[in-house]
């Protein structure tokens, strides 16, 4: 007996179907988590692809688990090494949660994953999307993803006008995705959503022509394909200023342990001054006497400013390099760091940058 689904539908596997005979035929099978059941290398891709493309994780996954084959060694490793190889990829609260996970499922599970999605999505950084697709990858479970590829998808094929980020509007979506779940063949119905989302549903430009669900998209059929899904709301963003102090003496720079909580926390990265005291021409005459916490200053000079987006706010950082003749006796936060060594630092992406271009022409 056909039955109606909550959206007046007919219960319909053709969609699942088109979805999986496409990935069979045209979706990605040898991205480097694929083609695998265990749950550590497919747990830590999921993580690393929260936000982040494909083409940017591939080289900090392989290194990634060069450093730590298991998650033994992973749950075994400090903290500062976790950050230092998660470094670059940014959104640093994953790199804390991930590491979180590791101990707990050591301590709580031996060392498995639990294969039930709820039991996964208790973990810290593993979301109700994150658990249905490690639990679909590495035990196939019947679990539905919804990830932000997914809602572009279903706002266009289902024509839903409505902000997804709404909280009513989510939940529809989340019980779309569980009426349309295949009876058999998840593993390929879940990678062939997030390869259309990714390769043929894209933001802008999306490739119609070759989607397999082009003949039932709402955006296809009334030319909306720009327009959903429905942006969020726009609200400007705030501007913040601060400087960054590139202290350095010997060869060696300073480097300020972060707090856990913040922007950048548990990183390291350079002492900072607010903001306020140091814009404009006043910059150097203001770093001087926060420099002297340091050490003997012998030179402050102003380097090139840089603006870096947060999802918050838009950082404007004013660094200045300050020479120090004599080093101040420091303690924890602040640690010395060399130079010649200042890639392996756990440092934030601009901030590493930028002390990579400051030591280029001198150091290597
Ligand atoms: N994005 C999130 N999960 C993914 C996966 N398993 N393969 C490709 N892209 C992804």
């Amino acid at each position: 007996m056909k039955r109606l689904t909550e959206f007046g539908q007919l219960e319909d596997p053709s969609f699942s179907a088109a979805v999986i005979d496409w990935q069979k035929s045209h979706g990605r099978h040898a991205l480097p988590w694929q083609n695998t059941r265990d749950a550590y290398r497919i747990w830590l891709s999921e993580i690393m692809l929260q936000q982040t493309q494909v083409a940017a994780v591939l080289a900090y996954y392989a290194r990634f688990l060069e450093r730590f084959p298991t998650l033994h060694d992973l749950a075994a490793a400090p903290s500062e090494e976790v950050m230092a190889q998660w470094s670059g990829l940014g959104y640093y609260t994953r790199a804390r949660n991930l590491h979180a996970c590791a101990k707990r499922v050591v301590d709580e599970y031996g060392g498995l994953f639990p294969s039930d999605p709820a039991l996964l999505a208790d973990l810290p950084g593993i979301g109700r999307s994150t658990a249905a697709a490690i639990s679909a990858f590495s035990n196939g479970t019947r679990a539905a993803i919804l990830d932000g590829n997914v809602k572009r998808v279903f706002a266009r094929v289902f024509g839903i006008d409505e902000f997804p980020g709404v909280k009513a509007v989510e939940d529809g979506l989340w019980r779309r995705a569980q009426a349309l779940l295949p009876q058999d063949g998840i593993e390929s119905y879940t990678q062939g959503l997030m390869d259309l989302g990714a390769t043929l549903c894209t933001r802008s430009k999306p490739d119609c022509p070759r989607c397999p669900l082009r003949e039932r998209c709402v955006a296809h059929a009334t030319g909306r394909t720009a327009e959903l899904p429905v942006r969020k709301p726009k609200k400007t963003i705030p501007e913040k200023q601060a400087a960054l102090l590139v202290v350095i003496e010997g060869g060696q720079v300073l480097l300020e342990q972060r707090a856990q909580s913040g922007i950048w926390g548990g990183l390291m990265s350079l002492p900072e001054v607010d903001g306020h005291a140091v814009r404009g021409a006043l910059g150097i005459d203001a770093v001087a006497p926060v420099g002297s916490a340091f050490g003997e200053v012998e030179e402050v000079s102003a380097l090139l400013p840089l603006v870096h987006v947060f999802t918050h706010y838009r950082l404007h950082i004013a660094p200045f390099q300050v020479a120090l003749s004599r080093r101040a006796h420091l303690g924890a936060p602040y640690l010395w760091w060399d130079l010649a060594r200042i890639d392996s630092a756990p440092l934030p992406a601009p901030v590493k940058k930028l002390l990579l271009e400051l030591c280029a022409p001198s150091l290597f």
